[in-house]
């Protein structure tokens, strides 16, 4: 099964920093997955909240501080001392570390309703770049997605269920011309493979942490799993 670094190895070192994604690359992920949001100052800043009370002790909302304020916030030492000093990293700045080493699922947290611009500075750094080929573009925030898709026809789009039915879901996938379905563990069954399977998109899922689970979805013939313990893998 495709084994995809969830917030790199998050198991073993602070989530979204480039501590975690140098050890998913050093335990030998083909893939990793992060999660982005934007600072006052337009820049991209990969965290999972929408602000450093979890991870830097610190209630204000990333999109109220500058990118030096942002990285001014310590978020590794909750994790443990060993990581005291870890900044949030700017999306580039983990492209330098993984890209060319590892494929690369971006998760918007919030489109452009809330971080105004955020899919077009995203398709811009993309393009820069020439990351297009090696970044799958993913969100809860199916509008984003489809702001993604006007931007790029190239654009690889992971559709991140939620709450959406499936009957809804599967008309969106289809406009949008997602090549994934993300869904959770919970959500994961059979039927639901199969029903992907025909309409010729990939089923991934979210957050696997035990070797149990991992089999129970290698059964169902799921063919990608975020992962906090990259090390794990299913044959
Ligand atoms: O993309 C899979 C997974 O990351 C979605 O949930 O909350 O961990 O970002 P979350
Ligand atoms: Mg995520």
């Amino acid at each position: 099964m495709f084994m995809i670094a969830h917030r790199g190895a998050s198991g073993h070192a602070p989530e979204n920093t480039l501590a975690s994604f140098r050890l998913a690359l050093e335990l030998g992920a083909r893939a990793v997955e992060l999660d982005i949001h934007q600072s006052r100052d337009g820049e991209l800043l990969v965290m999972h909240d929408d602000d450093f009370r979890r991870v830097g002790g610190r209630r204000v909302k990333v999109r109220a501080l500058t990118l030096a304020q942002a990285q001014g916030i310590d978020i590794g030492s909750w994790f443990s001392k060993g990581f005291r000093g870890e900044r949030v990293p700017t999306l580039g700045e983990v492209y330098d570390l993984v890209d060319g080493r590892a494929e690369v699922h971006v998760e918007i947290k919030h489109g452009g309703s809330v971080y105004p611009g955020i899919e077009a500075r995203l398709a811009a750094f993309l393009e820069r770049r020439r990351a297009w080929p090696r970044t799958v573009v993913s969100s809860f925030d199916h509008r984003a997605l489809f702001a993604v898709r006007a931007l790029e026809p190239r654009a690889r789009l992971g559709y991140l269920l939620g709450l959406t039915t499936m009957g809804k879901a599967w008309r969106e996938m289809e406009w949008m011309r997602a090549e994934s379905l993300n869904i959770s563990l919970r959500q994961a069954s059979a039927r639901r493979v199969r029903q992907a399977r025909e309409r010729g998109l990939r089923v991934l899922v979210y957050t696997v942490n035990t070797q149990k689970e991992l089999d129970r979805l290698a059964k169902l013939g799921v063919d990608g799993a975020f992962c906090n313990y990259p090390e794990l893998n299913h044959a």
